[in-house]
């Protein structure tokens, strides 16, 4: 048994916690879309195709805003080909994932998905085959509200009002070989800033997300970052940064420190672009948008992804559809301590993706849908995490990693709401094999009450939920005590805590 000491002093805030934390991709690949979100013919379909049982698990999930269509989809797509009829909608090769795109679900249908799902909606613009014709194009699809060609589109489509789309990303990972489209860091960021200032044209109050790097190991890293801000720092809001961690290459305790690993990543995005804007002599802070970031098992992924037939396009194929364990949530729990101690400079964050590819809901086609284990701390964060997070000073044992060497045993983060006075604290114990007692000084935020205390501290670190058993890994409450602002309570091994203050 280890002890662990967390002070937070209340005069020193991180950041306001953007609503925009709990973001998803909801991406046209595999079964994300079509028998995920959409799916006419399902026992649950609204009038729009929508899958009501999937939307009641997205509204638990506590999703904030949905980065859409894709991904590296949007990198060859035609947007006009989503809207009007649905029978004049043609049919294309989609070749980011190997696949026939029919078509029948596209801009409108996901716009109505988000104003049921109360979901802000985040669109990516395709500067791989196209650029900024068709980003004004599209912009004036979604949020004209003059007599002009594409919002009376738009308007014949049904949509008289216009949707009012703030947050832009300026492609996706265009940095990555992979992509459709791919450009060297001059390229893009002259296309990115055209784009950026035309779309800015149209209205200088949009957010728009220029791409940064699709990983941290990219060889490009950095220095990709530094070409495309310092040609457009004035333009551009933010810059992203993609994060995957794969438990196949990694040994256990280091996927338990996932936290560290996005740590070390932010914390290079943040020095790359406060060092541009010093150049710049510059008081604008970029901000950062971490719009796809999980866990994937991408190594076993990409050891299959060369075996495509030209013969051979399937609709809504299952493609990546991993099944999540015990361990993968808690790793996942760690990341979302790491983005809210990050709440002054990250303020999108999109978990990749929603529905089946890499998902924390999954469904059958025609059938159930149920909770992965990774829906749970991003469902209890996205709940109780809001407000301002706080600078948790902890003092902690250490613990060993073959990736990152020694790394903190308890990792937390402390949030707090003025309105309506309520907070959080979420812990993470990394060690696979020692508990640790904790104690929490939280009485100068004025905590004095435990609404609740949940933990995720799975006996069987590979156990999953299936459709069969989709409760098997969940959280259970927890008891934790509360004298005087101390917060006391011992973490067990391997688990995750998240405890709602008032
Ligand atoms: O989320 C799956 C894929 O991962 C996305 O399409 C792409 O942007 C990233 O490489």
């Amino acid at each position: 048994m280890s002890n662990a000491r967390i002070s937070v002093d209340p005069d020193r805030p991180i950041g306001g916690i953007d609503r925009r934390m709990y973001g998803v991709l909801v991406e046209h690949l595999g079964r994300c879309v079509y028998t995920g979100i959409f799916e006419p013919d399902h026992p649950t379909a609204d009038e729009h195709g929508l899958r009501q049982d999937v939307m009641e698990l997205v509204r638990e999930l506590g999703v904030t805003i949905a980065r859409y269509p894709g991904g590296n989809f949007v990198s060859n797509y035609r947007w006009e080909d989503g809207v009007g009829p649905v029978q004049e909608r043609p049919r294309r090769l989609e070749l980011a994932w190997h696949s026939t795109e029919t078509n029948a679900f596209g801009l409108d249908e996901f716009m109505e998905w988000c104003r049921q799902a109360e979901v802000e909606p985040m669109m990516a613009i395709n500067l791989g085959t196209r650029g900024e014709e068709d980003a004004i194009n599209i912009l004036e699809y979604t949020n004209g509200q003059v007599d002009t060609e594409y919002a009376n589109k738009r308007r014949a489509n049904g949509h008289e009002e216009p949707y009012d789309v703030r947050m832009w990303c300026l492609g996706n990972e265009m940095d990555g070989p992979w992509q459709v489209g791919h450009k060297n860091a001059e390229d893009y960021a002259y296309l990115a800033g055209s784009t950026a200032r035309a779309m800015k044209m149209v209205d200088q109050g949009l957010e728009l997300v220029a791409c940064g790097s699709a990983s941290w190991e990219m060889p490009t890293f950095g220095d990709w970052e530094r070409t495309i801000l310092d040609l457009n720092y004035d333009e551009v809001d933010f810059i992203s940064m993609h994060r995957y961690i794969d438990p196949d290459v990694q040994d256990r305790a280091s996927l338990l420190a996932a936290g560290y690993d996005m740590d070390r990543f932010i914390d290079g995005v943040i020095a790359t672009a406060d060092a541009v804007g010093a150049k710049h002599r510059s008081d604008k802070k970029i901000k950062i948008s971490v719009d796809e970031w999980n866990v994937w098992r991408l190594a076993a992924w990409s050891s299959i992804e060369h075996g495509f037939a030209t013969d051979d396009w399937p609709e809504a194929p299952e493609r990546i559809e991993d099944v999540y364990t015990a361990a993968d949530a808690l790793a996942l729990g760690g990341m979302l301590i790491s983005l809210l101690r990050h709440a002054d400079r990250v303020k999108t964050a999109c978990i990749a993706q929603l529905v089946n590819v890499i998902a924390p809901i999954m469904t059958e086609k025609g059938g159930r849908a149920w909770r992965q284990t990774t829906f749970h701390p991003f469902s209890i964060g996205s709940r109780i995490a809001r407000g301002t997070a706080y600078d948790a000073v902890v003092s902690t044992a250490r613990t060993s990693t073959e990736r990152y060497g020694e790394v903190d045993q308890l990792d937390a983060v402390v949030t707090w709401d003025e309105e309506p006075g309520k907070g959080s604290l979420l812990a993470l114990n990394r060690s696979l094999t020692e508990p640790v007692d904790l104690s929490a000084a939280l009485a100068g935020l004025g905590v004095s009450r435990v609404v609740e205390a949940q933990i995720l501290a799975p006996e069987d670190l590979d156990a999953v939920n299936t459709a069969d058993d989709p409760a098997r890994v969940s959280p259970v409450p927890h008891e934790v005590y509360l004298a005087d602002g101390v917060l006391t309570t011992t973490l067990p091994p391997a688990s995750w805590l998240a405890v709602e203050l008032a």
